[in-house]
């Protein structure tokens, strides 16, 4: 199955009562390892949890932690760009040349370089003096 046909598939099951607004995410790992997350919102916290994060928390809890091609999916104008919180999650989950495919129900499609996705991202060398 390909990232985009996997990303849409879980995106039927995004849990948004707030937003309306279904997302869902795929990823591939190193491994060759697929998996899937759609967004989920709750009354405490309408804005809920992005499907990138969803995606990568069913990565690290099957026992993987390196991701080589992720793809987000929405029905937006144009293709939706990971807001900031999970371009940290991909950034620091990312192989070196790791893909980023964000496409639209209607088949827009755009893909980014994960050194692009976050420029001067917070990384674990800036505690080094900690
Ligand atoms: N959302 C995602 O799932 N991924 C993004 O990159 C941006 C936003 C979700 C969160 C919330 O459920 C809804 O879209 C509106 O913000």
């Amino acid at each position: 199955m390909s990232l985009i046909d996997a990303a849409s598939a879980v995106r039927k099951n995004a849990y948004v009562p707030y937003s309306k607004f279904k997302v869902g995410a795929a990823l591939r790992t190193k491994s060759g390892a697929l998996f899937a997350g759609c967004n989920v919102e709750n009354v405490a916290y309408p804005e809920g949890t992005c499907a990138e994060a969803g995606a990568i928390a069913a990565m690290v809890a099957g026992g993987e932690t390196e991701i080589a091609e992720i793809a987000v999916i929405a029905d937006s104008p144009m293709p939706l760009t990971p807001c900031g919180g999970c371009r940290q999650k991909i950034f620091e989950f990312a192989v070196p040349g790791a893909v980023i495919i964000l496409a639209t129900v209607n088949g827009d499609q755009k893909t980014m370089a994960v050194a692009d996705l976050l420029p001067g991202a917070f990384v674990k060398a800036h505690m080094d003096k900690a």
